[in-house]
C-alpha cells in the first residue's frame, strides 16, 4: 500500500455537439492533478487547492464539503477506506467554468489517487460512480460526459439510464480535436436550468439520427460521415449566445476546414473535430476569430485518443 500518490486526470468535451449528456472526449495536454496522503484522522480532507500560477486558488474552497476532489473521494472512501483517513492537494489545470469538465477532472483525480492508497483498489471502471458524486455537486445533475471521458480516456458513450455500464468507441483515425478556450465563464449549473423542458419529435428526430450517425461513422472510421452527423441542433442553440465569440469562432473553423464545431459541454470553450493533418492551422484560426472580436483565449490540440487519469508517482 501507498502512502503518497499524484493522479492526473485529463480535462474533457461533453456532449460532443451529438449526444447532450452522454457522449464525452477525453483531452490531451490539460487536466488536473491530486496528491493525496494517508491520514490518521478519519475521512476526507483538502489540505490545499492551487491554481496553474501555483498560487492558492482565489475560489475553490478546502472544506472538503464544497470541493468536488473531496466530495468524489469521501464516497469512495465511505465504501472501501478504513477508520483513518487521506488528505488531497488539488492542483488546478482546467480552468473553471470553461466546458472543460474541470470539476469532474478534480474529481476523477482524486478518487484515482485516494484508489491508490485503499489496501485493495478497486478497477479503474467501479470509481466512475464515485466521481460522479463530485460532479453532481457541481453541476446539479447527473451526467457522466465529462467524468467518464476523463477517468477512462478517449471517446466514451456513457447514457445515464444505462450507467455505470460506459462504452468506448473506436477511434477515428486521421481525425483530430481542437478546443479553444475564450477568457469567459459559464456556469454549467445556470446554463442547464436555462434549457427547455420540451422538445418537438423533429427535434428528436433529427439529433437522434445525427448521434446515431456519428457512432457509426466512428466504428467504420467514415470521415464523410463525421462531416455529416458531426450537429447539435437542439442545446447548442439554446447556449450559443451565452458565448459572444461562438459564432466567429465556429465560422472560421467550419471555413478552415473543420468537420463540424460547437460548444463544449455548456460552454464557453468551443471545439472542432477535423482531419489531423488540418488541426494545426484550425487552432490558429480559431485562436485569430476569437481575439478578433477583443476576447483573449488559449487552445490545445489533441488526438482522439487521449489517456485517461493515471497515476503519477
Ligand atoms: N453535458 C453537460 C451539459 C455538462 O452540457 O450541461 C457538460 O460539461
Amino acid at each position: 500500500m501507498s502512502m503518497h500518490v499524484t493522479a492526473f486526470a485529463p480535462a474533457s468535451i461533453g456532449n460532443v455537439a451529438v449526444g447532450f449528456d452522454m457522449l464525452g472526449l477525453a483531452l490531451e495536454g490539460v487536466g488536473d492533478r491530486v496528491s493525496a496522503w494517508r491520514t490518521e484522522s478519519a475521512g476526507i480532507t483538502v489540505n490545499e487547492v492551487r491554481g496553474v500560477d501555483g498560487e492558492i486558488h482565489p475560489y475553490l474552497s478546502t472544506d472538503p464539503m464544497q470541493n468536488t476532489a473531496s466530495i468524489a473521494a469521501q464516497s469512495l472512501w465511505d465504501e472501501c477506506g478504513d477508520e483513518g483517513g487521506v488528505e488531497l492537494k488539488v492542483l488546478k489545470g482546467v480552468p473553471l467554468q470553461s466546458g472543460m469538465g474541470s470539476s469532474a477532472a478534480s474529481a476523477v483525480a482524486a478518487v484515482v489517487a485516494t484508489n491508490a492508497l485503499l489496501n485493495q483498489p478497486l478497477p479503474n471502471e467501479k470509481l466512475l460512480m464515485h466521481a460522479l458524486e463530485g460532479e453532481k455537486y457541481a453541476s446539479g445533475g447527473l451526467h457522466a460526459d465529462n467524468v467518464a471521458p476523463s477517468l477512462l480516456g478517449g471517446l466514451v458513450l456513457c447514457p445515464v439510464p444505462l450507467l455505470p455500464r460506459t462504452i468506448s468507441l473506436p477511434v477515428l483515425s486521421g481525425v483530430g480535436a481542437v478546443l479553444l478556450h475564450p477568457e469567459m465563464q459559464v456556469s454549467t449549473a445556470q446554463a442547464r436550468r436555462s434549457l427547455a423542458r420540451h422538445y418537438s419529435m423533429q427535434q428528436w428526430l433529427e439529433q437522434q439520427g445525427y448521434l446515431a450517425a456519428f457512432i457509426a461513422a466512428c466504428t467504420n472510421d467514415d470521415i464523410e460521415l463525421v462531416r455529416a452527423s458531426l450537429k447539435d441542433v437542439v442545446i447548442e442553440p439554446q447556449r450559443a449566445d451565452n458565448v459572444s465569440c461562438f459564432t466567429e469562432v465556429r465560422v472560421a473553423a467550419m471555413r478552415a476546414g473543420a468537420l463540424g464545431c460547437s460548444l463544449s459541454g455548456s460552454g464557453p470553450s468551443i471545439f472542432a473535430l477535423a482531419e489531423i493533418s488540418h488541426v494545426k492551422n484550425l487552432a490558429i484560426v480559431m485562436e485569430q476569430a476569437c481575439r478578433g472580436i477583443g476576447i483573449e483565449c488559449q487552445s490545445w490540440i489533441s488526438s482522439m485518443n487521449a489517456p485517461g487519469a493515471h497515476i503519477e508517482d
